[in-house]
This record gives C-alpha cells, structure tokens and sequence, in this order.
C-alpha cells in the first residue's frame, strides 16, 4: 500500500491513507478510498466521525472503479492474535486475525472447530460478518461472543444475538466486530488434519485465478455453480471477467478486469439463469455501485 497522507496526529490510533481499493481486494478491481487502519478504540472513535465501511480481507467484495465516498476502516496490527493462539479451547482473538493462519495453528494444537474453514481467505472479523463456511463446517460453529464497536463504545453480544445461518451475519447498524471468543473442542491433531483433507478435495475444483470465491449464494437444496455450468455459462467474458471453466460460481479477474466487467458479467449470469427459473442471490458484498 502507498500511503499518500499520513495525519497520525490528528488520529491517534489511526494512521490514514488513500489507497486503490483493488490493492485490498482479492479480486483486485476498485477506485480509491480514504483508508483509516486502526490499532485501538481511539482510533475506532476518530475513524467512525465521519460515514465509514469496514473492510476485512475483502475476500468478498466488489468494489466500484470510482471507488467509495466513505472511509473505509481496517483494523490493524493490534487486532491480530494470530501468532498468540496456541491451542487455547476458549479464546478471545482480534477481529484481523487471519483464518488460514488460525486454522492452521489449530490443527496442530489438536483443537477442532475451525478446520472446515481450511482455505476461506478472510480475517476473522470478516468471516463473522458473512458466517463464513463449507458444508465441513462455519463460523457459527465455535463463535460464542463478540465484542462490537457500536455507537461509539465497545459492548460484548453472544454470538446467537447474530442470527447467524448460512452465509449471514445481523450485525447492529454500523458495527465493528473487534473481537471474538471462539469455543473449540479438544481433539488430535490427525483428527483435524483428515477433515483438513477432506476440505481440501472438496475444494480442489476451485480455481486459484483471482476472484472473490463464490459469486452467488446457493439456492435451497442445489448449488449456484451446477446451475451456472448447466445453463453453459462457462467462460462467458465481459471484457478480462470471465466466468471460471472449473467452477461456475466463481467470476475471474484474468488481468485486466474493471468492476463494471465483472458487474455486467454477473448480471449477465443473472438474467440467462432467471430465463430457466433460477434467481441467483449475490453473497458478495457491493460496494460504490
Ligand atoms: P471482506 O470481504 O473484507 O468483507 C465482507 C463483509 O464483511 C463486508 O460487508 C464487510 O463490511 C464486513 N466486515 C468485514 N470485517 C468486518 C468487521 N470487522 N466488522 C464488521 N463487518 C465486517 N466464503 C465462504 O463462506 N466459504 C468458502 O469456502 C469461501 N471460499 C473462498 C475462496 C476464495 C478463493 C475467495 C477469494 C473467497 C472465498 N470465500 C468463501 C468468500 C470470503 O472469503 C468470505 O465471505 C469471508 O467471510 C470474507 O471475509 P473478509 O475478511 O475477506 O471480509
Ligand atoms: N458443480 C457442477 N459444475 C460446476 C460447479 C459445481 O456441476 O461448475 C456441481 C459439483 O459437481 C457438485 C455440486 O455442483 O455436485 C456442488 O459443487 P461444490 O462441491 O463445488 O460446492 P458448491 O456448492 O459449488 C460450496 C460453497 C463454497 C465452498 C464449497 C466447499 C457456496 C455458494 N459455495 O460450493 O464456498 O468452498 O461448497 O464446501 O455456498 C464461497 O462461499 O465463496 C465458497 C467458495
């Protein structure tokens, strides 16, 4: 990241610069935006003065080219526990703890819960926001608090407060995940690692070109992807948004790609799906449109 601006002093907690959002997203497309990276409540206050977005590994989104009007809040460093656990089985850790680190780090403690997130991209704040998961497991599965930064203060929720279900989090209007205290289950270390294997074979028809995973939700009972595949839309292009060969639910960047590509691609991939009855629900989160 280039920073342009620095105004430390006027921000304690907060360093701040105008970064291409395309920089701090997976799927590498999006304008500008004025960043505030934050490393304590102070820098949470200062940041939330003015209308803001939370960003957290933006592994699911889709950003405008003009980039967004509102400060876009990541948590910084301090919110990052990730070299910290060390099998703990009731932890509290930082909202920008890095899952695949955590998984990882799980595994080899011989703690279980998390291993059915083996290779979602996201920090931890993020994957609690989307309730992020596979079908070997989600978030909801080990989330038992949260602590939120809302209306100005920081405040501790349990985590059925969230509603959570498939890819879906209710979080209060505005609030900042900060932390959160996962209940995990003591195991061994194989034990985890199989399921690990497991994960892994399931996602291997996924493609690793950039993209922001699955673009739809699945409807009840298919999956967005087989739906996609059968309508034989892979490969449709707008522009350097292609959808992938291997995987029809995911949307590649092939370069070049802006958002209004890969935007017009989705519509696209929603209008010829709706022709044969299927209403495709985006997961990812738009941003600037
Ligand atoms: P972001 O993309 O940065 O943000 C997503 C949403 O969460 C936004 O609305 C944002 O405002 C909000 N948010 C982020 N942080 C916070 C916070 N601290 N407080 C409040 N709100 C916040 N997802 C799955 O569920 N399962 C998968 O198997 C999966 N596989 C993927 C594979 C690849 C290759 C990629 C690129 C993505 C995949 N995803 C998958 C999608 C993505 O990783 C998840 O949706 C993840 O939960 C997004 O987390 P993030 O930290 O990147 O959040
Ligand atoms: N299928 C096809 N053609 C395709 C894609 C899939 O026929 O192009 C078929 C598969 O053969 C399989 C079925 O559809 O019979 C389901 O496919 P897959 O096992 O790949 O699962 P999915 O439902 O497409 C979901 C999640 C993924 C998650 C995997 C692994 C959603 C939208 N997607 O994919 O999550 O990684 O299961 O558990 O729920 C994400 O949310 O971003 C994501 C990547």
């Amino acid at each position: 990241m280039a920073p342009v601006e620095h105004l430390r002093e006027q921000a304690p907690g907060a360093r701040v610069h105008t970064v291409r959002l395309s920089d701090l997203t997976t799927l590498k497309v999006g304008g500008p935006a004025e960043v505030w990276e934050v490393e304590d409540a102070a820098g949470l206050a200062a940041a939330t003065e003015e209308p803001y977005r939370v960003i957290g590994g933006g592994s699911n989104l889709l950003v405008s080219d003009d980039g967004v009007d509102e400060r876009v809040v990541r948590l910084g460093r301090a919110y990052n526990d990730v070299r910290s656990y060390s099998g703990e089985r009731d932890v509290w850790l930082g909202a920008a703890t890095p899952l695949p680190g955590l998984v990882r780090r799980a595994q080899r403690a011989g703690m279980s819960g998390l291993e059915g997130l083996l290779g979602v991209p996201a920090v931890l704040g993020g994957a609690v926001a989307m309730n992020a998961g596979t079908r070997f497991g989600e978030m909801s599965d080990t989330l038992h608090e949260v602590e939120l930064f809302v209306d100005g203060g920081l405040e501790r929720v349990p985590a059925h407060s969230l509603d959570l279900s498939y890819r879906h989090a209710t979080l209060p209007v505005g609030a900042i995940v900060t932390r959160a205290r996962l209940r995990l289950t003591p195991s061994d270390p194989e034990t985890v690692a199989a399921t690990m294997a497991a994960v892994d074979a399931a996602r291997a028809g996924q493609p690793k070109v950039k993209s922001a995973g699955c673009a739809f939700k699945n409807p009840h009972g298919d999956s967005a992807g087989r739906l996609i595949d059968a309508a034989g839309l892979k490969g449709m292009r707008r522009g350097d948004a292609m959808v992938a060969l291997e995987h029809g639910n995911f949307i590649l960047n092939l370069g070049s790609a802006t958002a209004t590509d890969v935007l017009e691609l989705v519509s696209a991939v929603q209008v010829e799906l709706s022709m044969v009855g299927a209403d495709l629900e985006l997961e990812w989160r738009l941003w600037g449109f």
